[in-house]
């Protein structure tokens, strides 16, 4: 038997209805701040992801799907979103307007990670890219649109956020920190060497302790923003204070990916287990001209679905919709007719073949219906059906042409 390959999952019943109900909400939220949506293929030439998430990053070291396709391009399986949209904009030449833009997407991520509890190869995210703002105010207004997600859904987390600086004063904390990771290079571990030639920044987010405790005294590039970045870091924990999310600074949050500039946040869930991170975002400024578009400054976020799946507290199921079912073979051909007529405006689960009431009733309690309707020998000779409201738990017999009516009442 075919299975799905490793770190991939199909997602059915209960699961799917969760992942709906996640999606939905979000577009929800996310229209209501203003964004439009946006579908972008998931298939992209590689070099996007070189230029836009970085060579030095995991996910473009180790981690991408790419091959080479029948035509001879090298291409990739997008390993995150934002740098599509990015090439979006740029390709629809959207830069060039005036106007803000915001965009929402959801879709299938791929990343060739260890697959563990919460890492998948495949999986989803749900996120959002707005363009053209580069005040504050708008990494405030993405924070706070994934908060209110969160809180829809009834999911508690722990907000983080840090400041990555810019090209005025990240260069010069870079060097500061090259050279306190230089005295200590002998005790970090294996990774964090090769990160402090490739992109030092990253050896802050080692998972390993021992690296850890030794970077406890690293310099912090929040001690030594710009003027700059520092008002817009302050003004930022001002309006989280204002608007109650609580929020813990960690200067030792980077992000895996290399396109960000100021502002960085991650969304942490307690409950989850190692990969805890259940949304993360923040500002990249310079990408879009990265990506051969006009200087446009970005702020945005994405949600990793499957890691909120458990999470969710799911709405109470209601009652939606019609069940039709036959007690003869006659009665099953007038079912369809009423059917057609009935799904102009419900929900209908039509049962095909005829049975006793006892069994029907079974099949109604399993899709949970508002209504049940059955047509048996008698009602077919009078034109009528039976119809019982499985909410007021009232039955009676009414005419065929009479149902919509007394669904309505
Ligand atoms: P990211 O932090 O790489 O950011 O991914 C966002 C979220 O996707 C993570 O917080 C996590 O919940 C989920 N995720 C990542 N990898 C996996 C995996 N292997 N299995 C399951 N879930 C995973 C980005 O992708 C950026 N594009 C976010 C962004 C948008 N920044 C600005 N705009």
């Amino acid at each position: 038997m075919i299975q799905p390959l490793r770190g991939m999952k199909d997602l059915t019943f209960e699961q799917s209805e969760r992942f709906v109900h996640i999606i939905k909400t979000s577009i929800e939220i996310a229209k209501r701040y203003g964004y439009s949506y946006i579908e972008t293929p998931i298939l992209e030439e590689t070099a996007l992801f070189k230029r836009s998430v970085g060579e030095s990053s995991d996910i473009v070291g180790k981690e991408m799907y790419q091959f080479e396709d029948k035509g001879g391009s090298d291409v990739c399986m997008r390993p995150e979103g934002t740098a599509g949209v990015v090439r979006a904009f740029v390709s629809a030449k959207l830069d060039r307007q005036p106007i803000k833009q915001k965009f929402y997407y959801y879709g299938a991520m791929f990343r060739y990670e260890r697959p563990q509890k919460g890492r998948l190869r495949s999986f989803h995210q749900f996120g959002c890219e707005s363009f053209g703002e580069s005040l504050v105010y708008e990494d405030f207004s993405l924070i706070s649109m994934v908060a209110q997600i969160f809180d829809t859904l009834g999911i508690s987390y722990e907000l983080q956020i840090n400041s990555l600086g810019c090209p005025e004063c990240m260069p010069y904390y870079k060097k500061q920190l090259i050279e306190f990771l230089t005295h200590i290079s002998e005790d970090l571990c294996e990774d964090c060497n090769r990160r402090m030639v490739t992109n030092p920044i990253r050896v802050l987010d080692c998972k390993n302790e021992t690296c850890q405790s030794l970077l406890v005294t690293s310099p912090k590039l929040i001690n030594q923003l710009c003027e700059s970045c520092d008002t817009d870091f302050k003004k930022l924990t001002s309006l989280l204070d204002s608007a109650k999310i609580a929020y813990k600074v960690n200067t030792n949050l980077v992000r895996g990916l290399d396109y960000y500039s100021k502002t960085a946040f991650e969304f942490i869930s307690t409950e989850i287990g190692a990969q805890s991170a259940i949304a993360g975002g923040g500002r990249y400024d310079r990408l879009v001209e990265f990506l051969d578009g006009k200087p446009t400054p970005a702020v945005g976020f994405a949600i990793g679905i499957e890691r909120i799946m458990e999470l969710v507290k799911m709405p109470e199921s209601q009652k939606i919709g019609i069940y039709l079912g036959a007690m003869c073979k006659e009665a099953i051909e007038s079912l369809f007719f009423i059917a057609t007529t009935l799904r102009q405006n419900h929900k209908v689960t039509l049962e095909y073949s005829a049975k006793g009431f006892k069994s029907h009733m079974k099949g109604v309690d399993k899709i949970n219906p508002c209504f049940a309707i059955l047509i048996g020998e008698d009602e077919l000779q009078n034109g009528k059906v039976w119809i019982k409201n499985l909410e007021t738990q009232e039955e009676s017999t009414v005419l065929i042409e009479e149902i919509e009516e007394k669904i309505k009442n």
